[in-house]
């Protein structure tokens, strides 16, 4: 035969059972992947917006080309390939025991792309062919990536709802009681006697922050995924602001009914309460609390299409507080107000245009409102606070105050508003110490803002 010939065929032949290879691996073994109804192992750390399904394309050939065009494989060390990079992700365990329930499944992952991408990198043909138009990868930019990674969820469940168990305490945080206080122990005995009280189907739940945020997130989760008739669940998916982690600490007691003694608390619309009334719809602790469900229900559900829907996610609780007697009296009763606080930019020679802190409440009967602050994390604000620690304070020195009130319910419809200019009503300017505890919150009255309405800067 002729030499030439005789090579031409091997080589077909060659070529023929390494793409056989690729082809028949692709189709046992990666399709199962992309028609599963199960998420991949992605999910261990990223909620939605990727997932490995979104780097398979209908065809073995078409997916190959695709992958190697964007170095995600690596033809020349398939081992290396960019793609089970990826996959292998899942061995860094951020949740407890998340790393060892998606093991298997990563597993079963890995290899099969470890076998296709070693028999399509010896396939001539797959090394150069061309990539197809549509590209395999994620659909959604990668901020939005990023946002519904479960390490930013978490952290932005420390900042908007860890933040606040205070509100709640003795009652709800088992880990805050000093047992060499005796205040403390009293209550949480009362409280151990009133989970008692409640009977068996309640054993546990009053616990309902537990000794880190991670794991109060993950009872919170897990709690909410059980579908029940006689009550809402703690984290409402559907309707955030119908969260019993809202609702119950917002709700009165329930109707007495003789010396100490109440109805049963209610789980459903009208809800009742055995603590009584905690915080109030729209404080600044309700706000970040629905605020965090709201964005936690959209990243399960994908709802993010661009980096615009993205929330800003920056608020960093505080210990410095604010309270304003005698509001103005055009006020309405019960107004919704927001307080901004600017800082002064030296570099400007002006008043910082980005607000660098905020508090919201409501205008109460004596005519007063309270909030603890909020520092919103921006490029502008980076340089002005220690943003690592996870209480940060602010400098003191003279800041200017903007007043903001909701009268048109904007805040009805979306309680994490941020107000904008049509709801502007006022600014002042306050010497501020920012101490802590409520006895050494920052004091004005109304007239900060009809006085200085137009600070000379
Ligand atoms: C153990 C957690 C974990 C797992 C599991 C995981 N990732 Fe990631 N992923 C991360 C982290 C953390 C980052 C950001 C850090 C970095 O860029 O290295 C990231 C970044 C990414 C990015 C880049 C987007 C950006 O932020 O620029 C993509 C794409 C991605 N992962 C896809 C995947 C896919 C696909 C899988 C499953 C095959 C996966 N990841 C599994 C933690 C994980
Ligand atoms: C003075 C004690 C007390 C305080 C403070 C308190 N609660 Fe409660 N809470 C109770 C009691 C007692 C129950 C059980 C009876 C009931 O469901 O009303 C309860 C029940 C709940 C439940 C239902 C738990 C379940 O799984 O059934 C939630 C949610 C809740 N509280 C949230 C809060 C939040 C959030 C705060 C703080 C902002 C708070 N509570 C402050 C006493 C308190």
């Amino acid at each position: 035969m002729n030499r030439f010939f005789a090579i031409l065929i091997l080589s077909m032949a060659l070529t023929g059972a390494a793409d056989q290879g690729a082809i028949d691996i692709f189709e046992q073994r990666i399709m199962p992947i992309f028609r599963s109804p199960n998420p991949s192992s992605c999910v261990q750390c990223h909620l939605s917006a990727v997932d490995l399904k979104d780097y398979i394309l209908p065809s073995s050939d078409e997916t190959f080309a695709s992958l190697r065009e964007q170095g995600l494989i690596d033809i020349k060390h398939p081992g290396d390939s960019k793609i089970l990079t990826l996959i292998n992700m899942g061995q860094k365990d951020y949740g407890k025991g998340a790393e060892l329930i998606h093991a298997e499944t990563r597993k079963a992952e890995y290899e099969a792309f470890a076998a296709w991408i070693t028999a399509g990198a010896n396939d001539p043909k797959l090394r150069i062919l061309p990539a197809p138009k549509q590209a395999a990868g994620p659909k959604k930019a990668d901020t939005i990536i990023r946002h519904s990674r479960m390490d930013r969820v978490l952290d932005s469940f420390t900042r908007n709802v860890w933040s606040q168990r205070m509100r709640c305490f003795p009652c709800h945080t088992p880990h805050e009681i000093d047992d060499a206080d005796p205040k403390h122990k009293l209550a949480w005995e009362r409280m151990n006697k009133m989970e008692a009280d409640l009977g068996v189907g309640f054993a546990g739940r009053m616990k309902i922050f537990k000794d880190t945020p991670e794991a109060t997130l993950n009872y919170l989760l897990r709690d909410s995924g059980r579908k029940r008739e006689d009550r809402l669940p703690l984290i409402n998916l559907k309707t955030p602001t119908d969260s019993l982690l809202v609702l119950k600490p917002t709700a009165p007691l329930p109707k007495k009914i003789a010396d100490k003694q109440f109805e049963e608390p209610s789980y459903l619309k009208p809800i009742t309460h055995m603590g009584g009334i905690k915080m109030h719809p729209d404080d600044f602790s309700y706000k970040a609390f629905v605020a965090w469900i709201e964005d936690y229900a959209r990243v399960v559900s994908d709802r993010y299409q661009t980096a615009e829907d993205l929330p800003a996610d920056n608020w960093y609780f505080t210990s410095h507080m604010l309270l304003m007697r005698d509001a103005p009296v055009d006020w309405p009763a019960s107004s919704r107000v927001q307080f901004l606080v600017h800082g002064w930019n030296d570099h400007r020679k002006a008043w910082a245009e980005n607000p660098i802190a905020f508090t919201q409440g409501t205008l109460n009967p004596r005519r007063s409102i309270f909030g603890t602050l909020f520092l919103l994390r921006s490029p502008q604000t980076e340089k002005e606070v220690q943003w690592e620690s996870d209480n940060p304070t602010l400098p003191p020195g003279r800041y200017l105050i903007k007043a903001y009130i909701d009268r048109v319910g904007i805040l009805t419809d979306k309680p994490a508003a941020i107000l904008g200019k049509e709801s502007f009503y006022g600014q002042g300017l306050l010497d501020a110490r920012w101490e802590k505890l409520f006895k050494n919150a920052e004091k004005f009255t109304g007239d900060l803002f009809k006085t200085n309405n137009k600070p000379s800067e």
